[in-house]
């Protein structure tokens, strides 16, 4: 009899842990270990098994999102789905745990220090791609197959989502990485149209130069802006093809087009504020709404910035060699395993992933809808992104996509650490040939290369 009862206890707390885990049911024998060896310890009520495992959130509850997004458009756009998160759940406290640094420049440190002590926040930042392999998915995550309807992404996000078997993050945007800013009013005052090769684009930044402008305005100060701005000479010398060949091994590093691709982007640099390694990507970019400066590349999370400085007046084009080429990237977020609040991120990661969590969070943000189902006209609340918005969705749906490789989706964190500091080096030595064996031998380092 007693034997009877402690089967009994045994399968009711085991079912309250498959239950209270929200994984697919498959999942739950994943972690043996907490179910209590000795029965003798286990009390012997069943009333100690919850009554509401799964969907109650205890009035207290909070819910930490950890992500780098401090800067302009970056905060507005997370602050927007808060929103969203606290129409719905108003019991939960958010904790908004930033690290400011562009491109997780500081904040992906932090975050691995956190998850190794055992203290992971209950959601965090990760790009779409390979970069979720630096967080262990199969020690640090949860899979979210069970919460990421893949019925309503594009099937290109899908793929880059998509490791080792399951889907570990929800994806909340497409950023699109090459983007070339521009300040019409003074490519106008200098009579000059917008570059579409390198050759028209650096004789515009001499016309500029000679006005006594800065041609382009640039900041690397975090250390990853460089070759930010280099994935997109890249694809200009390689085009869609060679470029994707680079990180699969099927396109060498040692070919004249990685030649040509770093020599342009020395060129360039002559180009560039003197202050450059003093300033961040949004401090350069005060160079363009000033009137100083003519042209940046970065990203189109300048897009959400510019907005939130109320500047509406900017420009865009593909960076020159790069038309019809989309360098695409993802933000994503992730169920770091033990998240203190679970449930409440689970509802995190719902609202990241539905329609309306995302159409309040992409206007500001300078984003586009990883879902495929977003309304062009939710956009319109943010004037000062709605066109170039509009321009991204068309480019996304027609363009050739290929991975940013500075932005997590195409290669190992390890291998695009090391690219960026090669980059990095790169601006301060100059050295084409050096660099270009430095690259080739990253590639073999990280098993791709021969
Ligand atoms: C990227 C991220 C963007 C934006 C940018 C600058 O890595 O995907 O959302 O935040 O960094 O911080």
């Amino acid at each position: 009899m007693k034997k009877i009862k402690y089967l009994l206890v045994f399968v009711l707390l085991t079912l309250s842990l498959v239950l209270a885990s929200c994984q697919p049911a498959a999942e739950a024998p994943a972690e043996p270990a907490v179910v209590p060896e000795e029965p003798a310890v286990v009390p012997e009520e069943p009333a100690v098994v919850p009554e509401e495992p799964a969907e109650e959130i205890p009035a207290d509850s909070q819910l930490e999102i950890f992500s780098w997004w401090t800067a302009g458009g970056e905060a507005e756009g997370l602050n927007a789905m808060f929103e969203v998160y606290s129409a719905l759940y108003p019991e939960v406290e958010i904790i908004n745990a930033t690290v400011a640094g562009g491109a997780g420049a500081n904040a992906k440190a932090v975050l691995a220090t956190r998850l190794q002590g055992g203290d992971p926040p209950d959601s965090f930042q990760v790009h779409a791609g390979l970069e979720v392999e630096k967080y262990e998915p199969s020690t640090y995550l949860q899979p979210i197959d069970d919460l990421l309807d893949p019925a309503v992404f594009p099937q290109d996000l899908l793929d880059l989502l998509l490791y080792e078997g399951h889907y570990w993050t929800m994806p909340v945007n497409i950023h699109r990485s090459n983007v070339l800013w521009y300040n019409p009013k003074l490519l106008e005052e200098n009579n000059i149209a917008v570059p579409t090769t390198m050759e028209e684009f650096f004789a515009a930044c001499e016309t500029l130069e000679a006005a006594g402008l800065i041609p382009i305005a640039m900041g690397t100060k975090d250390g990853w802006e460089g070759a930010h701005v280099f994935e997109s000479f890249l694809p200009a010398a390689l085009g869609a093809d060679g470029y994707r060949g680079l990180w699969t091994g099927e396109v060498s590093w040692n070919d004249p087009g990685v030649t040509q691709a770093l020599e342009d982007f020395l060129t360039m640099m002559e180009y560039v504020n003197e202050d450059h390694s003093a300033l961040t990507w949004d401090a350069a970019g005060e160079y363009i709404i000033a009137d100083q400066a003519a042209f940046m590349i970065m990203g189109d999370w300048a897009a959400g910035w510019f907005a939130s400085k109320g500047y509406a007046d900017f420009g865009w084009a593909p960076p020159p060699g790069t038309d019809g080429i989309f360098v695409a990237l993802s933000d994503a977020f992730s169920l770091p395993k033990n998240a203190p609040n679970e449930q409440a991120a689970i509802h995190w990661l719902e609202v990241a992933g539905s329609k309306a969590g995302q159409e309040a969070f992409n206007p500001a943000k300078g984003s586009i809808c990883a879902r495929i189902d977003c309304d062009n006209a939710a956009f319109e609340v943010v004037p000062e992104t709605y066109l170039y918005l509009t321009s991204a969705a068309e480019d996304w749906a027609s363009d050739a996509i290929v991975p940013s490789v500075v932005h997590g989706a195409a290669a190992y964190e390890s291998w695009a650490t090391d690219f960026k500091d090669v980059i990095t080096l790169f601006v301060t030595s100059g050295d084409v040939a050096r660099t270009q064996s430095d690259l080739a031998d990253l590639c073999v380092a990280a098993g791709i290369c021969q």
